[in-house]
């Protein structure tokens, strides 16, 4: 990895709010705990907001989200039916992860969502769990919200995923938790590791080799923790997008440094810019350090299924930079796009499309071809937060005329994106 000491302008600092899929996570394992956890750092987002609001339904004392909160929780045996949906919202984290819970403890409840997460694939959890016993009814079309899970008992599972992620994955290891079963885990290639990182170090029998997860039988109860929640790589990624576009490098408060969640950052390296990982020690299994870029991206990138889970969120973001990169970039292995808070690769495409560049369309992912020609149009999100940010970035460029149709969207991840853009392209 390229050292950045000594070279050129001083990088700009830029503090990157809290890990979305590690605030979820914290929540609910101190949630599942017995006792009092302190949480710093949480991010404060209407996925993780939902989140929160579900735990309290299922009868958790979760207080209002602050950058230091502490939740105090009587374990799996603290969870009761829900009497009020449980409302995700936008979130298929949420909805997910609690489904294995709500499954794994044996109670009631029935989730929904926005329109959006309405249309987006449940049965990649309820297939497992039913075959654990799970009571799982999809009210309306099957395999989509509202989905209603009744009270029963959970039997172990050894499941094949036919897609790396890491929803399905921790619904199963939760649902083990909860219903102190074993669990197996096999994924095509291994997705985001949060979960099992975090269960671990509190104890939980976790094994891992490869792409296969193991939880033993018979999980001991979770005891309170202390946990920092480090930012999150997938927003820094925007900045650093930026620092690429801009020219101005930047450098990283403290992230998420995990290899499965900066296959991005490798792709920058790879299509020409300097970029460092300065890791500093790890917060309950999780790696943690800085991120510096500079420089410019160089030569067009390829990238295929093996790479696609260590970076399938800023799949949209490199799209956008790829229309900044000379040559032809070519994705594909990427088909779950097609599942996340819109399909995103028509989403990314026809974007593109509407404000002057060039891309097509590939069943499974998308080409790009690298212009310098200004952009304008206009840009719609679907209310799909990573597609509004990405396409604000390239917006931001000087010369370019790119109106985002909805930006509160960004309210999902990363409320305060937009100001923080300004800062930075003021700076
Ligand atoms: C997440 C897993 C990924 C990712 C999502 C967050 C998580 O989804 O796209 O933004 O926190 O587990 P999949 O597991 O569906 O790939």
């Amino acid at each position: 990895v390229a050292s950045l000491n000594g070279r050129g302008a001083r990088p700009l600092a830029v503090e990157i709010p809290g890990d979305k899929s590690l605030s979820h996570r914290a929540l609910i394992l101190a949630a599942l705990a017995t006792g009092t956890s302190q949480i710093r750092g949480l991010l404060d987002s209407a996925d993780v907001r939902a989140t929160a609001e579900c735990l309290r339904r299922l009868g958790v004392s979760v207080p209002p989200i602050s950058p230091e909160m502490s939740v105090t929780a009587d374990g799996v045996g603290g969870f009761r039916d829900a009497k009020m949906d449980l409302d995700c919202a936008n979130s298929g984290t949420s909805a997910r992860l609690l489904s294995g819970i709500v499954a794994g403890a044996g109670i009631s409840a029935r989730f929904v969502g926005d329109a959006s997460l309405s249309k987006r694939p449940m049965r990649r959890v309820a297939d497992p769990l039913r075959q654990m016993g799970a009571d799982i009814r999809f009210e309306g079309a099957e395999g989509l919200l509202p989905m209603c899970i009744s009270a029963g008992k959970l039997g172990p599972i050894e499941w094949t995923s036919p897609t790396a992620s890491a929803q399905v994955k921790s619904a199963l290891l939760l649902a083990g938790v909860t219903a102190r079963v074993a669990i197996v885990v096999r994924e095509p290639s291994r997705s985001r590791d949060h979960t099992e990182r975090m269960l671990a170090a509190l104890g939980a029998p976790i094994n891992v080799s490869g792409a296969v997860v193991r939880l033993a039988a018979d999980c001991p109860p979770l005891e309170q923790f202390a946990f920092d929640v480090p930012g999150d790589p997938s927003s820094a990624a925007f900045f650093a997008a930026w620092a690429l576009l801009s020219g101005a490098p930047l450098r990283t408060g403290i992230v998420s440094v995990n290899p499965t969640r900066i296959g991005f950052f490798r792709v920058l390296q790879r299509a020409g810019a300097e970029v460092s990982v300065e890791p500093e020690g790890f917060h309950l299994g999780e790696p943690i350090g800085r991120i510096a870029v500079r420089g410019r991206l160089g030569q067009a990138f390829t990238l295929g299924e093996a790479e696609v889970p260590t970076l399938i969120d800023e799949l949209p973001l490199l799209a956008c930079l790829a229309v900044r990169t000379p040559g032809e970039t070519r994705v594909t292995g990427a088909a779950e796009l097609r599942a996340k808070e819109s399909d995103r690769i028509a989403t990314v495409v026809n974007n593109l499309r509407g404000i002057g560049a060039q891309a097509d369309e590939l069943p499974d992912g998308f080409v790009v071809h690298g212009t310098t020609a200004p952009l304008r149009g206009s840009v719609t999100t679907h209310g799909d937060h990573r597609i509004a940010m990405a396409f604000g970035v390239l917006g931001a460029e000087p010369g370019n005329q790119i109106a985002v149709d909805d930006p509160a969207c960004v309210d999902v991840s990363f409320p305060r994106f937009w100001l923080e853009l300004e800062r930075l392209r003021a700076a």
